[in-house]
């Protein structure tokens, strides 16, 4: 194992938004790669909770127009914010690859539900990892409608499922610089005791 080259690609991992991302297409190699890495993630009970759904070509614009229409409906009006519809409806045009990142609720529940979140959260980090080393950018989106009941309806999920996430993967464009990242020290946030 080479701990230099993973020290690297965690701290140089950062976020990039679709408006950063250029039409370069995500190599089948790479969207596997993604997917087959998320897969790895570890899950109390070995659950494997995620549930992922990958758009491309033209159904982005579908998705688009789905994401405005969801905000739209399932976002209290007094709550909507102006240009927020407009802005959805383009994301998902912007980003050659999107995923829609679920968790499927065990028909048992035997795992607590934080659980399952929790193991999808760690494969979504494998997703992030994998795309900063292959020079993707990538981008876990939440905006507030994916976790009401118009988002489960439109995806066909079950009541306990849940949506956790939009994951925007593609190429940063000609003109976008890799980000510089920022973090407290870690020294800020971690006790030791005993030695
Ligand atoms: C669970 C989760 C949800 C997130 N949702 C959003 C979001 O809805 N909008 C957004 O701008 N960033 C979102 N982010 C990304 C963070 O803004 C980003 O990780 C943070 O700014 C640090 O930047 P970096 O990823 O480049 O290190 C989310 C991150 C996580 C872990």
């Amino acid at each position: 194992m080479d701990a230099a080259a993973l020290d690297e690609i965690i701290r140089n991992r950062r976020t990039i938004k679709p408006p950063m991302m250029g039409d370069a297409p995500v190599s089948e190699e790479d969207l596997q790669a993604i997917l087959e890495n998320a897969n790895w993630a570890p899950t109390h009970g070995l659950t494997q909770p995620w549930r992922f759904r990958v758009i491309r070509g033209d159904a982005r614009g579908e998705l688009a127009d789905a994401f405005a229409n969801l905000y739209e409906t399932a976002i209290p009006i007094d709550e909507q914010k102006e240009g927020k519809a407009d802005k959805l409806r383009k994301m998902a045009r912007l980003a050659p690859v999107v995923i829609l990142v679920c968790m499927e609720r065990q028909e048992i529940e035997k795992i607590r539900e934080l659980e399952e979140i929790e193991a999808v959260a760690c494969a979504v980090q494998n997703m992030h990892l994998t795309a900063a080393s292959r020079g993707l950018g990538a981008f876990w989106s939440t905006p507030p409608f994916i976790y009401k009941p118009e988002m489960n309806t439109y995806l066909g999920l079950g009541e306990k499922d849940r949506c956790l996430g939009i994951f925007y993967v593609g190429h940063p464009s000609a003109d976008t610089n890799w980000p510089k990242g920022r973090r407290q020290p870690i020294a800020n946030r971690v006790e030791y005791v005993g030695n």
